[in-house]
């Protein structure tokens, strides 16, 4: 086995997995995906699958890491054969290195947009604007694939820089301090809210809850956001799991996690909605929405530029600490398969991300309508790689949940959970069957309505195929 490091200290993995959790999906994508379905009954599905599949099913990809100790390919192979089930485990860290260039290669473009925030916040250039103004300077942001494409490539190299270098492991101080910042900051955009704001409008907007509201892809969506926002079924948190120390306690963390995860996706939610009510603005308006309401606060609110300078930079560090849990798990495996330096495999990586973000640049202009996604997908570039990621996530964690439930044994799972033969039971009762059943259910009730007739083909086969597989490894077992 290569010679794998481990984080010596217990919280270490607690603090890499929150950093990786918190980021644009919180701020910027829960809110806006949110505000595009409806509102509470959205928020009902998302929170649902983060506490009754998302908990579980991060128990599960932890302990893969922490039992296997490699990269999540490197590490289903190797529990393939210890545990002589089918090598097509093993595309469980397939999966998970595609959803992982998907994601990285849009999260890095609209990260970009962050910094071009960062900036114009420093400089007190939207000082006193009002909406129009502010809508306005973004839209010009966004029909501009120049300037888009140098603030993805300086995000992408940023953050390729931190893991070439090895050294991410030692950015646990910074989010020691970033993190608590962040919310703070977001307390105080919230308070602006509620004074200033609706905020009465924004939590009847939240937490009214109307099933018959949620659109069926907006089903597909939800779940996709509770797998995207806790890093979940694509490796990441196995590969900080093949980190962590043996004496760190699974469940704490996984709750933890979860909990600061939503706390501030929550917080986020409620200060923009009572912005967005407070002035007006449209609540479906997409991808924009929070770079359209919080500068409309900053711009207005006392020493504004700073705080919301402040408030970018924040971002920044949380998309930062999300974007190295992208690049690491593919990063690892090509140094354990191929013997590359960390710096050649980073690049490889990165620089391939990179150039697919620049379909997410130009979906926002020069392709924002008429091209192949369309005429196939109805949806641009960036929203049909979105889609496919919403599809994976989930994928890449019911395969995870089946292998932890089935393929490990009792011994084994007790051992990694420590805890008692209760717990033990309720959480493999969760991966065995609640978790595959929830993340099915969604698959075959929306996938035929978004895809037409091709993906529902394909999603069938796929769950037949995995049970499939999963009557092989119990036969195995
Ligand atoms: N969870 C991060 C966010 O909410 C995004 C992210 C980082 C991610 N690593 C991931 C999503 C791995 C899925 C898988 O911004």
């Amino acid at each position: 086995m290569s010679g794998h490091n481990v984080w010596t200290h217990k919280g270490t993995f607690l603090l890499a997995a929150v950093g990786s959790a918190v980021g644009l999906g919180n701020l910027w994508r829960f809110p806006y995906l949110t505000g595009e379905n409806g509102g509470g009954a959205f928020i009902l599905i998302y929170a649902l699958t983060i506490f009754a599949v998302g908990i579980p099913i991060f128990i599960a990809e932890t302990m893969l890491g922490r039992t296997s100790r490699q990269s999540p390919i490197m590490g289903m192979r190797h529990l393939t054969k210890t545990h002589k089930t089918s090598r097509a485990w093993e595309s469980i860290g397939w999966l998970g290195a595609a959803a992982a260039f998907l994601i990285l290669s849009f999260y890095s473009v609209i990260a970009g947009w962050a910094l071009h925030y960062t900036w114009l916040m420093l400089t007190g250039s939207l000082v006193g604007a009002d909406a129009t103004t502010i809508s306005a300077g973004f839209d010009a942001l966004l029909a501009s694939p120049g300037l888009m494409t140098l603030y993805h490539t300086l995000f992408i190299a940023f953050s390729a820089l931190i893991v070439g270098l090895g050294i991410h492991k030692g950015i646990e101080s910074g989010l020691r301090i970033m993190m608590p910042a962040l919310f703070a900051i977001l307390i105080v955009v919230l308070i602006y809210g509620v004074i200033n704001g609706d905020v009465g409008a924004a939590a009847n907007f939240l937490f009214t809850f109307n099933i018959a509201d949620l659109s069926l892809e907006g089903w597909l969506q939800a779940m996709g956001q509770s797998f995207f926002t806790l890093s979940l079924g694509m490796g990441a948190i196995m590969a900080y799991g093949a980190y962590m120390s043996s004496e760190a306690s699974l469940t704490r963390t996984a709750i933890a996690v979860a909990f600061v995860d939503t706390a501030i996706a929550m917080v986020a939610g409620l200060a923009i909605f009572s912005l967005v009510f407070g002035a007006g603005l449209e609540t479906d308006q997409g991808p924009g929405l929070m770079f359209v309401t919080l500068p409309l606060a900053f711009a207005d609110m006392p020493f504004g530029a700073l705080v919301g300078g402040v408030f970018f930079i924040l971002v920044l560090g949380a998309a930062i600490s999300s974007s190295i849990s992208l690049i690491e798990p593919v990063a690892a495996f090509l140094v354990e398969r191929f013997d590359m330096t960390r710096p050649q495999a980073v690049t490889i990586m990165v620089v391939a991300a990179w150039a697919m973000g620049l379909l997410t640049v130009v979906s926002f202009n020069v392709w924002a309508e008429g091209t192949i996604f369309h005429a196939l997908f109805e949806r641009s570039a960036f929203e049909f790689i979105e889609l496919l990621t919403n599809i994976f996530m989930p994928l890449g964690g019911l395969m995870i949940a089946l292998f932890a439930g089935w393929a490990l044994t009792q011994s084994e799972v007790m051992k990694e959970l420590g805890t008692n033969i209760t717990w033990f039971k309720t959480w493999r009762l969760l991966v065995r069957f609640v978790g595959p059943a929830a993340v099915s259910f969604v698959f075959l009730r929306t996938i035929p309505q978004v895809e037409g007739y091709v993906v529902p083909t394909l999603g069938a086969l796929l769950i037949v195929g995995v049970f499939a597989l999963s009557q092989r490894l119990r036969k195995s077992a």
